[in-house]
């Protein structure tokens, strides 16, 4: 009986999505962001550009978003202190504290009055991003290089006698999260769980038709990683050490630098941004090539196109399609009167495909100059992992062009995973010759 009125209950909730997209068509134009739809979640760049010719600037029913689809617009709202991140300052900051009452989630409710950097308008996020950048100066992360290599090598090495591997799971997956757990001071034999953990986690965060059950777990897998990280640091509280976690704990006990809350979420959230991203990037990169078998090619003949390449990838199917701001105080932007607490979607992978940011922006050229993308965000909140997963991509995919020269796709048409801001695969099966 249960599931007969869960069904139902399901059924009544497509109805509803189906009549705002229609409501959402009428009202634009024919243009409606249909984010459950195959035809959106094959290829969404189809619905930005409709959107950004339409508006750049355009009002979406079934998310209750402003989507913003040009760089101009998308680079200003990521620089300018007058659009702010913390969901704190806002009207749905009591619907968010009233869900995780509701639902018992105790550790969520502290986290969110205890944001990580991303969530921090300044000062806070200037205080605990200058503590995080001194983990990631280019010195440090050049000086991984050998281990980059060394990780990829052995990550290979196991399937390297197969007809055929995963990409994803035997590489693009294990590879920065190898590197971010070294470079955290977490333990190897921790890796597969808190991998599955942050797959949990992600699910809920822009998940397409994501299930209650799929919810619920999401919300454990936060839980379990923040009692994972109150654990270690716990136990390391007098064990100096010269990895992230130990410098965290030397700042926490120096002063009013850190309190243990953000603690906690500045170590989530390098975990999941340390490594869900950059097996996208990977995972995207391979599948575009694939589909541009001359540019591969030439790749194949000169590793040196690869740095560009990657950055062509990162523009054309970026692993972290949008980011959300709010309008701090009632105001006037391009024309329009905004109120405050106004949410607005900055669509990356939009922008990234505006003609006038860059030229025949829908073809993919490994040899485009000047290549102008927000992949890596942009303004004070700009990705601090850039440089690393920069790195990583790189020796990714010059090992394995060295290794598999012949390499090709079992299916050349593999479905993307159902998610509005994390884009990629879940398996990308290559044959090895
Ligand atoms: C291809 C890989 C990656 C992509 C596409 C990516 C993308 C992004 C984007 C778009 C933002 C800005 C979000 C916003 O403004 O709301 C961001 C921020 C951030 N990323 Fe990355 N990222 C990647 C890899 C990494 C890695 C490897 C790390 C760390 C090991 C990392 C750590 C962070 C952190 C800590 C922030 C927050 C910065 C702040 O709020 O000041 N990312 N990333």
């Amino acid at each position: 009986m249960k599931s007969f009125f869960s069904k139902f209950k399901n059924l009544l909730l497509i109805g509803a999505y189906k009549t705002l997209v229609i409501f959402e068509k009428l009202t634009n134009k024919g243009i409606a962001l249909d984010f459950i739809s195959k035809d959106y979640i094959d290829d969404p760049y189809k619905t930005y550009n409709s959107m950004r010719s339409h508006k750049p600037i355009l009002f979406s029913q079934t998310t209750r978003l402003y989507w913003v689809t040009k760089m101009e617009f998308a680079q200003e709202m990521l620089r300018d202190k007058r659009f702010s991140v913390d969901d704190r300052k806002y009207p749905i900051a009591d619907k968010r504290r009233k869900e995780f009452k509701k639902a018992g989630r105790e550790i969520m409710l502290e986290q969110f009055e205890n944001p990580s950097m991303l969530k921090l308008d300044p000062p806070d996020h200037s205080r605990i991003r200058k503590l995080v950048q001194y983990g990631f100066t280019n010195r440090y992360i050049t000086s991984l290089e050998p281990e980059i290599k060394q990780i990829v090598e052995g990550c290979l090495d196991k399937v390297h006698n197969q007809d055929s591997f995963d990409l994803i799971e035997d590489l693009a997956k294990p590879l920065p999260a190898i590197v971010i757990a070294k470079m955290m001071g977490l333990p190897n034999e921790d890796l597969d769980q808190f991998q599955a953990w942050s797959e949990d986690l992600l699910v809920g965060v822009g998940g397409i038709g994501t299930s209650k059950e799929e919810i619920k777990k999401s919300g454990d897998a936060y839980e379990a990683l923040i009692r994972y990280f109150e654990k270690i640091i716990l136990s390391r509280k007098d064990k100096p050490s010269d990895d992230f976690i130990g410098k965290l704990i030397q700042a926490e006990e120096e002063g009013d630098k850190l309190n243990i809350k953000e603690m906690y979420g500045t170590c989530l959230l390098l975990l999941i941004a340390g490594h869900e991203t950059t097996t996208r990037l990977i995972g995207n990169g391979i599948l575009t090539l694939f589909n541009h078998p001359e540019q591969m090619k030439s790749i194949k003949e000169n590793f040196e196109l690869i740095p560009n390449a990657i950055e062509e990838m990162l523009r054309f199917e970026p692993p972290v399609h949008a980011t959300v701001r709010f309008a701090e105080n009632d105001m006037v932007y391009a024309e329009k009167k905004y109120k405050r607490g106004t949410p607005f979607a900055v669509s990356i992978a939009g922008a990234n495909r505006d003609p006038d940011a860059n030229p025949n922006p829908n073809i993919f050229d490994i040899f485009r100059k000047d290549i102008k993308h927000i992949s890596f965000g942009y303004g004070p909140h700009m990705c601090i992992g850039a440089s690393l997963a920069r790195i990583e991509s790189r020796i990714a995919f010059e090992i394995l062009f060295e290794r598999f020269s012949n390499m090709s796709l079992q299916n050349k048409n593999p479905e993307w995973g159902k998610n509005l801001i994390f884009r990629g695969f879940d398996n990308l099966r290559i044959h090895t010759n």
